[in-house]
């Protein structure tokens, strides 16, 4: 079974759709660890009570985001990390930590990249009056919202849409997608070739 890490900064329902489809049995994964960089992420609260180890890593204490890093590779070879799950997690990882990791960390966005990058995709494709939008899973390389891109699914904006129509119908996608892509990963189904992820039937 693979050792899961979930990186998460704030509220976590995307952790908490991933608990919810292991307790369930839809994903076979051992859910080893959860980091935060916010030490008041409800996330934090979230894996506390499924009883999964959660590690808040100060980046006040750490001036060097090399050292802030290398604190969170000594957590993640403790718990022999296979696959890195970023949830909501609002910092960039450096290349070095990326290739470390490659192809080994993976994030949600909750946008149809390569539009809308950045910590507000849902406002920012509102605010554009897109007609369709959506989100993304995606293998994450050394540049922001960019890797080889794994899952997405489309919605269309209603007529009567608002903000807050909007992030809770993309909130259920998440939800429901961000388990997937883990199981496809977990179970070998991803090939990555250049751009591209091939999901092996
Ligand atoms: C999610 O909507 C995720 O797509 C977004 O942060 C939210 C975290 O929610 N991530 C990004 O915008 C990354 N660029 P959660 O803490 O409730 O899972």
């Amino acid at each position: 079974m693979k050792n899961i890490a979930v990186f998460c900064s704030g509220k976590g329902t995307n952790l908490q759709a991933i608990i919810r489809a292991v307790k369930k049995g839809k994903l076979n994964v051992n859910l080893a660890l959860v980091i935060s960089d916010n030490k008041e992420a409800y996330a934090l609260k979230r894996a506390k009570k499924a009883k999964i180890k959660n590690i808040f890593v100060d980046p006040k204490q750490f001036p060097l985001k090399a050292d802030f890093e290398a604190k969170i590779i000594e957590y993640l070879e403790q718990e022999k990390i296979d696959l890195i799950v970023l949830a909501g997690f609002m910092r960039i990882l450096s290349r070095d930590f990326v290739t470390r990791f490659k192809n080994r960390i993976i994030n949600i966005h909750p946008a149809l990249l390569p539009s809308f990058k950045g910590a507000h995709g849902i406002k920012d494709a509102f605010d554009y009056g897109v007609k369709v939008t959506g989100v993304t899973v995606h293998f994450v390389d050394e540049l922001m919202d960019h890797g080889p891109i794994i899952l997405q699914e489309a919605l269309r904006v209603r007529e009567d849409e608002t903000l807050e129509s909007l992030e809770a119908r993309i909130h259920k996608i998440e939800h429901k997608l961000y388990p997937e892509a883990i199981r496809l990963f977990c179970e070998g189904k991803l090939k990555i070739e250049a751009r591209k992820v091939k999901i092996i039937a």
